[in-house]
Order: structure tokens, then sequence, then C-alpha cells
């Protein structure tokens, strides 16, 4: 070993589906020991040639290493996994997608069977682990403690972005952000329907859209600032009484493109009935109270 080389920290990684695998080749790419477990064995096997340790069952990969990182399909699939296992002193990161209310309840089993426990969101596709420059990361909550002993380790297949000692905040981050980009999705598919019998290529609509998206996703900003404040008339420039105003527009239009305006209904019925309501010198940002239940 020479005088600059530096341990790295050994892991123990259960589950090597698309995401479990392209999380192990960055750890093996950094030097860090690794220990692998997958339900299905052969799984292992691209991963062994590349240096990764195969252990024989779940029990053998957690009793390796103090670092236990689990990425499988659902929580269920942990539980499976997991089960009768002793857990004794390990640092616990569930990287498995779950509910907020499934994290919390992980979190809580995990320290009744000895271990300290992290959970992470993550926000990327496999193509996007261990390449910094495509912009993936991770959300994690949950014991701080466990995120700053290992945040060097659990940085290197994507960024780390603490958000809370809640276990089920991670959770909550990451379904808040792609309940988002559905509805982004959801607007995009109702534009394309609008073009899709023109003599409009949609190569051209994609980069206006994109343009456009990324031109209003800042007013993401200002409905933070008016929900903090509680005062959803500041600096409204667009205000309600005059979106919902231009909404026949927008149904015209699908209409007489043939379109179905179910994408965009229920949101317009938001807005109408906050309209209803008083709110016209507002802007949208009521429409997120009518949401709450
Ligand atoms: N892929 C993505 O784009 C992406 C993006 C963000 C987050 N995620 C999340 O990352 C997690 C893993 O996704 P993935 O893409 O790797 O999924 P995947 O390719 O379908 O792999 C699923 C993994 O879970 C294992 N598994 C399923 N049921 C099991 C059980 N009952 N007991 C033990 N192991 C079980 C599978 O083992 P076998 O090989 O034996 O079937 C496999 O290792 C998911 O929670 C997913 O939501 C994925």
């Amino acid at each position: 070993m020479t005088q600059n080389t530096v341990e790295k920290t050994p892991v123990t990684l259960l589950g090597l589906g698309a995401m479990g695998t392209a999380l192990a080749r960055t750890w093996l790419a950094a030097g860090h020991p690794l220990t692998v477990w997958n339900r299905t064995p052969a799984r292992a096997a691209l991963l062994a040639a590349e240096g990764a340790k195969v252990a024989a069952s779940a029990a053998e990969a957690v009793a390796a290493n103090p670092l236990v990182i689990v990425c499988l399909l659902d929580d269920d699939s942990v539980g499976e996994a997991l089960t009768g296992i002793d857990l004794t002193g390990r640092d616990l990161v569930n990287l498995t997608t779950s509910t907020p209310a499934q994290a919390r309840a992980r979190a809580e089993w995990s320290h009744a069977h000895g271990a300290r426990y992290l959970d992470g969101g993550i926000m990327a596709v496999p193509p996007m682990i261990g390449v910094p420059e495509a912009g993936g990361y991770v959300f994690y909550s949950g014991s701080r403690e466990v995120f700053n002993r290992h945040q060097q380790t659990l940085g290197v297949p994507a960024g780390t972005t603490y958000v809370g000692q809640d276990a089920g905040f991670a959770a909550l981050h990451d379904v808040a952000l792609l309940s988002a980009m559905y509805g982004m999705f959801a607007g995009a598919a109702h534009a394309f329907a609008l073009i899709r019998k023109e003599d409009i290529d949609p190569a051209s609509l994609a980069p206006l859209l994109a343009d456009w998206l990324v031109a209003m996703a800042p007013a993401v900003h200002q409905t933070a600032d008016r929900l903090r404040s509680g005062d959803y008339t500041k600096g409204v420039v667009s205000n309600l009484a005059m979106q919902v105003a231009g909404t026949p527009t927008f149904l015209s239009t699908a209409e007489q493109q043939g379109v179905s305006p179910e994408l965009l209904t229920p949101y317009f019925e938001l807005m109408r009935r906050r309209l209803a309501e008083g709110s016209g010198e507002e802007d949208l940002t009521g429409v997120i109270d009518l949401l709450l239940r």
C-alpha cells in the first residue's frame, strides 16, 4: 500500500437488479471492498469477475460488513430478505423505493433488531449512476450519524442530499418530485396530442416545449414564498380570475383538435373552485389548499 492510499469503507450490497448492479460497479471502481448478495445468484457472476465477493446468503453478506446497503424491488422484498438475520451493530441504508410510512416502519423495525437506519430515495436511473455530470442524486433521511459516517461512500454512485431525521422524509421528497414530473409529462402529452393530426413535426415542438417548461419551472420558488407568507396575492402577475377566464380557450382548442381534455380538466376544476371562493386576485397557490384533506 502506498502512503497516499486511503482505506476504503467495505460495503455489503443486497440486491443486484438494474439499480443494484449499477451501484455495485461504482463502489468496485472506486476501490471499496464489496460483498454482494442477490436472491437469484446468477446475477452476481459478472460482478464476481469484476472483484466483488459473493455471499452465499443474505445473512452471510450482512455479517461481512458494518455498512449494509439494500436495493431491492420493494419494501416486502426487504422484509423477506432480512427476516431472521442478526442486524446488531449494522448501519442499514435502504435505497429501496418505499412510501414514507413504510420507511418509518422499516426504521423502527431496524432499531428493534439492533441496527441504525438511513433511508434513501434514488433520483436517478441506472445509466446516471457513477456519472456525476448526469446530475443524479439520492435523498437520505433517518440517522444523521449514519449519514455523516458514510457520506463519502454513499456519494460514490451519486450525489447525496440529507433531508432530515424523520426516516420517511427521503421517500416523501422522492415521491413529491416524481409526482411533479408526472404532472409535467401529462402536460407534454396533451401538447403533443394537440399537434398530432397536423402537419407539425413533433421534433420541432419538442425543443419549444422543453424551453418553455424550463422557463416556467422557477415559478415553484414564488409558490414556496407565498405558502410561507400565507399571502397568495404577493407579486402576482397572472391572477386566477384571468387564468380561469382563459380556460375555455384551452378546452375549445382541445375539442377542435379532436383531443380529450381529461388531463386538463381536473386542474381547471380546482382553479374554478378556488375562484368561486373569491380568490381571483391570487395566483394558483390556493389550489394546493384545496388538495389537502
Ligand atoms: N431502475 C430504476 O430506474 C430505478 C430508479 C430509481 C429507483 N429505483 C429503485 O431501486 C430499487 C431496485 O430497482 P431495480 O431497477 O434494481 O429493480 P429490478 O431490476 O427489478 O431488481 C429487483 C431486485 O429486487 C430483488 N428482489 C425482488 N423481490 C425479492 C424478494 N422477495 N426477496 C429478495 N430479493 C428480491 C431482485 O432479485 P432477483 O434478481 O432474484 O429477482 C432484484 O435484485 C427499486 O426499489 C426501484 O424502485 C430504480
